[in-house]
């Protein structure tokens, strides 16, 4: 059975992308998968600073993520686009989890994770364009990134009352990403 991490790299509290992962995740478990759906505002991190590392060590919020990285093997994500690249929160996030605990292997977090991404924006590109530097991002640190990814444009007025897409087609290929990522992370990891 496949072990997936979801969540979306938004702090916002009513995250459209929060919104679409949980999609992805329903489709995950529909195929098997075991799911665990977190919040990144739920996990407050520092900005990224070396000394601090030094100084303090890992925040609690990093060390929690770090073990929820490592009890997983597949990751579904969904990125929020600013400046038509990813996220402060998701690269901060990235940048906590790659350090390393004592006796941990380098990227231990990351390598050999299998993960699916996808977007939400109101925009017309549905945050497409910051696709592809998280893509590049996770492929550097080895995680194995699935060619499929679903874009929602209109985010603002795509979603249900009750958390489904409006358009039945968007919302199978959301549940399709995870159903995906479900299939190959069993087939590599089971
Ligand atoms: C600093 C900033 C930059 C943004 N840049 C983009 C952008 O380049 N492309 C885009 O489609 N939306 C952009 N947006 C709008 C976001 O898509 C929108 O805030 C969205 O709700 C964020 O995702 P979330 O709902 O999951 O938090 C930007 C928003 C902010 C705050």
């Amino acid at each position: 059975m496949a072990r997936l991490l979801a969540f979306g790299g938004s702090l916002r509290r009513d995250s459209w992308n929060q919104k679409l992962v949980r999609i992805a995740a329903g489709g995950a478990r529909s195929a098997g998968a075991e799911v665990t759906e977190i919040a990144l505002r739920d996990y407050p991190l520092p900005v990224f600073d070396q000394d601090l590392e030094v100084e303090a060590g890992l925040p609690e919020s990093a060390l929690r993520l770090k073990e929820l990285f490592r009890s997983h093997d597949g990751l579904l994500l969904a990125c929020p686009e600013y400046n038509s690249s990813i996220t402060a929160a998701l690269k901060n996030t990235i940048d906590w989890v790659s350090r390393r605990a004592p006796g941990e292997e380098p990227l231990a977090c990351f390598s050999g994770k299998v993960a699916v991404l996808m977007s939400a924006s109101p925009g017309a590109l549905g945050g497409l364009r910051g696709l592809v530097h998280v893509r590049a991002i996770l492929g550097n640190i080895r995680v194995l990134v699935l060619p499929d990814q679903v874009a929602v444009s209109g985010a603002h007025e795509a979603f249900q009352e009750n958390g489904a897409l409006k358009d039945p087609q968007r919302q199978a290929a959301v549940e399709n990403l995870g159903r995906e990522l479900a299939r190959v992370t069993a087939r590599l990891h089971g």
